[in-house]
């Protein structure tokens, strides 16, 4: 049913998926998306132009843009999340999994005061710990739009704020923002939007 407010690349996007899940969850981000800014710029879901043409290649898969607003989507597990805001943003949110091999992922992808930090966990508290700060350096490279081709390793830059975000035990998640003041941030439940 929320089909009919997709674009022509949205819905090539849409016919490339495998999983069913995977489908699911990118409908649901580009349906609250286009309901969400319809809303805003009183124009029907269908109407909102979104372009996610891909800085490197061109195609329609990159970071999701607007006129007039500033915006970014996520999808993990249960959870899909999309932040509209009026300076660039990102938002991260990931499931927590249980069997991930916390110590060789923190190798790769946390700093070495991160790492040691993590030692003083066990079990589901060290992943989900991991979690949090996956969630924070995703959230930045999101908000600049370098995605995991930034530096995983590197600390907060100066110029951005990151803020946790609580959606509960199973999934952690974070916002950041390219601006000297911390974000004011308003969370809402999506699904008014999609009944
Ligand atoms: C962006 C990225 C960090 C997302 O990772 P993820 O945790 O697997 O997925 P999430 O669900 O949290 O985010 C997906 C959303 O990120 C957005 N996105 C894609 N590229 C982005 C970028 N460079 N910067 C910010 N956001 C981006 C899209 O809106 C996407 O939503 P959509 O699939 O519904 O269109 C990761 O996919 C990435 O690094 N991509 C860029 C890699 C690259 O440069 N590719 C070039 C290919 S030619
Ligand atoms: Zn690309």
């Amino acid at each position: 049913m929320f089909v009919e407010d997709l674009d022509g690349a949205e819905r090539g996007r849409l016919a490339g998926y495998v999983r069913e899940v995977d489908r699911a969850r990118f409908l649901l981000g580009v349906t609250i998306t286009r309901r969400v800014l319809g809303r805003r710029f009183s124009l029907p879901a269908a109407k909102v132009g979104l372009d996610r043409t891909c800085a490197e290649c061109g195609k329609p898969h990159g970071k999701v843009r607007a006129d007039g607003v500033e915006l970014s989507v996520t999808h993990s597990g249960d959870l899909v999340g999309v932040a509209i805001a009026d300076v660039p943003v990102g938002i991260d949110v990931e499931a927590v999994d249980p069997e991930l091999d916390v110590d060789a992922a923190a190798r790769v992808a946390l700093s070495p005061n991160e790492v040691r930090d993590l030692s003083g966990y066990d079990g589901i508290a060290k992943a989900q710990a991991f979690t949090t700060y996956w969630t924070r350096k995703e959230a930045v490279l999101k908000a600049t739009g370098e995605g995991l081709r930034g530096d995983l390793q590197a600390g907060v830059p100066a110029g951005i704020q990151v803020q946790e975000l609580e959606v509960g035990a199973d999934h952690r998640a974070a916002l950041a923002i390219l601006s000297a003041e911390p974000p004011f941030i308003r969370v809402k439940d999506a699904s008014q939007l999609l009944n």
